[in-house]
């Protein structure tokens, strides 16, 4: 055991991608001894790094990793040539799904493609982002293969949350999987360096299917509380009593609400895209229409809403399929004169959206306020009557 953990500290790991899953997985690589060079296409991020400043603000820790370790154990480059002795990369770009909910693999292969370039043989590299399972065995085979050197492919989902993105190195199992059981091997190894627990499973498609099943869980789960709430409402029932006693050791109802963000809201598509999965499919579509239900709450059938929340969830300023911004276009074609409130916005970025910034609570007709912005709470209460209080932060 030590032999081999001596053996890894050696290496020197190339993490693919700085941005809010890398960055945070970088700096807790380079905290564990592990020499680390970071590479992103984007200077600005790669020159704040650098100076020891940290972009990612709102993750704990990672400013205080950031400042021990930048300019030793972690060096964050544009530069391809830097790459050339890394003996492992870890690959962690987004994948975006289009407006059919087609995923785009094209920054997934440019990232690869610069791997392939510069990777020296026997390299071990290790796919981090979340794909369709069965991406690691086919297409990032093909894109690596084109180097004509042998490597070593693995794929570990990443499952951070913003917020926790540091300390859940510590404190979550991390799945590794590999695409020939020597590359398993070697990624469990890799990991076991920085990760407190690694599960080591049969094989990449199954490390794959793991986080979307992850996502698909709790998409379902939460389509289900959405409907029970609609039931609950209409019984004129408390649904918060009903869940809170309702959960147990076998029955884990979630939260109802809208559902946005990077992951649950993506992956479903992965599989509805390829396989017969009428259920996963329902679900999605169904949480996609809850904005359609708050909105049927609204007492008005005309005059000035304001919808507060514009981010897919309270304290992190990130709009990725945020579902405030189609609450704001579905409101418009109702006829609704339509204004948007976020604390974490200026007026004038709220206006670079395409809408009006407005916080007069008094002189608007409806509120429907989309997050649990606590901090809103008591200038609120007042209106209280015309507000849609979506995850019930007035309550
Ligand atoms: N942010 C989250 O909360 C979160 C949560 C769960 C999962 N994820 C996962 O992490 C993946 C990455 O998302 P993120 O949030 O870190 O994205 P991000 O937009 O914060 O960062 C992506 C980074 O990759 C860089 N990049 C783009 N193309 C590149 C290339 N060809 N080579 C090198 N760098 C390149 C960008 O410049 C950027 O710095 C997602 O696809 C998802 O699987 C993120």
């Amino acid at each position: 055991m030590n032999n081999s953990r001596d053996k890894i500290e050696k290496m020197k790991v190339c993490v693919v991608g700085l941005g809010k899953a890398g960055l945070p997985l970088a700096s807790v690589i380079a905290d564990s001894g592990i020499e680390v060079i970071g590479f992103d296409i984007s200077k600005q991020r790669v020159q704040e790094i650098n100076n020891k400043i940290n972009p990612i603000p709102e993750e704990p820790e990672l400013a205080e990793l950031i400042e021990k370790h930048a300019g030793k154990n972690l060096i964050a480059t544009n530069d391809v040539e830097d790459l050339r002795d890394c003996d492992a990369f870890i690959v962690i770009v987004p994948l975006f799904i289009d407006k059919n909910h087609q995923p785009d693999f094209s920054i997934l292969q440019s990232a690869f493609s610069t791997v392939s370039s510069v990777m020296k043989e026997n390299a071990l590299i290790v796919l981090e982002t979340t794909v369709p399972p069965g991406t690691t065995d086919t297409k990032v085979t093909e894109w690596l293969d084109f180097s004509e050197k042998k490597y070593y492919l693995a794929y570990s989902p990443e499952r951070i949350m913003t917020g926790y993105s540091v300390s859940r190195y510590r404190e979550f199992p991390k799945v590794v999987g590999g695409v020939t059981k020597e590359a398993g091997k070697k990624a469990y190894e890799l990991y076991s360096q920085f990760c407190k627990e690694v599960q080591k499973v049969t094989d990449s498609k199954t490390a794959e299917l793991i986080k979307v099943a992850e996502g698909v869980y709790r998409d379902s789960n939460i389509a289900i509380a959405n409907e029970l709430f609609k039931v609950s409402e209409e019984l004129g029932v408390n649904f918060n009593e009903v869940r809170e006693f309702a959960n147990h050791k076998f029955c884990h109802i979630h939260k109802p609400g809208n559902v946005g963000g990077h992951c649950i809201c993506v992956y479903p598509w992965f599989l509805i895209n390829d396989y017969e999965v009428p259920v996963i499919k329902t679900a999605r579509l169904q949480n996609d229409k809850m904005i359609e239900y708050y909105a049927n709450q609204l007492k008005v059938q005309s005059g000035k809403i304001l919808v507060i929340g514009l981010t897919y969830r309270e304290g992190v300023k990130e709009l990725a399929y945020t579902r405030s911004i189609p609450m704001l276009k579905l409101l418009e074609e109702r006829g609704y004169e339509v204004y948007a409130y976020d604390e974490m916005f200026t007026g004038d970025e709220i206006a670079e959206l395409g809408f009006k910034p407005s916080r007069n609570f008094e002189e608007m007709h409806g509120i429907i306020l989309m997050n649990n912005v606590l901090s809103l709470k008591e200038d609120l209460m007042p209106f209280k009557e015309k507000v849609v209080d979506v995850k019930g932060a007035l309550e």
